[in-house]
């Protein structure tokens, strides 16, 4: 964790990737060691721009680089994509409490993402992978709206080598596609293994989630092994500007990870 969490600070961009046509993948060196979780996010900022939430996609203590996948939508994500190799971001972070491991080892895993929900889950299967005595089968389902914005097609078939059973699925299919079609939850039935005793993370739409935590509750998952990311909108990632506030609490201070647990006693609590 860095000293003042106001205050930023540079890094280089040692690499830039094009993931689909409107996300990249940030590589930075960093001249300093940081820990951090998957599912927590550093703020990133450009001179001038301003500066944004974004989920870490890599898996910390691997190498001296941190890497971020960065959809371009608005002010800020645009002027991050103007960057190149060589060039300096602004950043400070980790925030948030990130994906709680401890529940799932000895038991199987189910990883679910809707869009650029896999930026964060990436993240996670990579440090799950490089512990994998730890836990039991590991399933993928990941949805997208076309072919094109699927991404890490280059490391979802080492996924599958490690062992993941990886189910890929599309709104709106082209001419080549061979996955499947649907939304993530027509899938759920393909993975073969005892929900009761399993455990999920799940990242991505709000309407992906509702229905995906429907689904798994019905299959019978406990609550408190349903775990997950919620991306609400952010400013300052510190409890202090109010963007994030949920009726009840701060998703930057006491989030982004919660499980489904978490929410149902929030809702019985206080209705939010
Ligand atoms: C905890 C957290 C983690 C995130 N991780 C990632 C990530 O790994 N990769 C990534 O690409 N994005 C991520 N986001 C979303 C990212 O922060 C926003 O896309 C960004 O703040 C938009 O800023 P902008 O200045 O480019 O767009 P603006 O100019 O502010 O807005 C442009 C458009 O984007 C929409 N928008 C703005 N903020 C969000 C938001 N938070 N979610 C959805 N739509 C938004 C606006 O409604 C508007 O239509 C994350 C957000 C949070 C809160
Ligand atoms: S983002 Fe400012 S209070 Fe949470």
């Amino acid at each position: 964790m860095i000293e003042n969490i106001y205050r930023p600070f540079k890094v280089i961009i040692s690499e830039i990737k094009q993931l689909s046509e409107n996300v990249r993948l940030f590589r930075l060196k960093l001249d300093r060691e940081i820990d951090y979780l998957p599912a927590q996010f550093f703020m990133l900022g450009v001179w001038g721009a301003g500066e944004v939430p974004i989920s870490v996609a890599s898996t910390s203590g691997r190498d001296p680089y941190i890497e971020f996948g960065i959809r371009k939508v608005g002010k800020v994500t645009g002027a991050l994509h103007e960057l190149k190799a060589g060039e300096a971001v602004w950043m400070r972070g980790p925030f948030g409490n990130g994906f709680d491991l401890k529940t799932a080892h000895g038991r199987d895993i189910i990883f679910v993402a809707g869009g650029i929900g896999i930026l964060p889950l990436r993240a996670l299967i990579n440090h799950i992978l490089m512990e994998r005595h730890f836990f039991g089968r590991l399933f993928l389902i990941y949805g997208s709206k076309r072919p094109s914005e699927m991404l890490f097609s280059d490391e979802i078939p080492l996924w599958k080598e490690a062992g993941i059973d990886v189910i890929l699925t599309v709104d709106i299919k082209d001419g080549l596609w061979r996955g499947y079609t649907g939304v993530v939850t027509e899938h759920i039935d393909r993975i073969k293994t005892d929900f009761r005793e399993a455990c999920s993370y799940i990242c991505g739409p709000e309407v992906m989630i509702e229905n995906t935590v429907k689904e798994l509750s019905l299959r019978g998952m406990p609550d408190h092994l349903i775990n997950i990311s919620l991306e609400r909108r952010m400013k300052c990632g510190i409890g202090k500007c109010g963007q994030c506030y949920h009726g009840i609490e701060y998703i930057c201070i006491n989030g982004p990870v919660y499980t489904y647990e978490d929410i149902k006693k929030r809702l019985a609590l206080y209705g939010a």
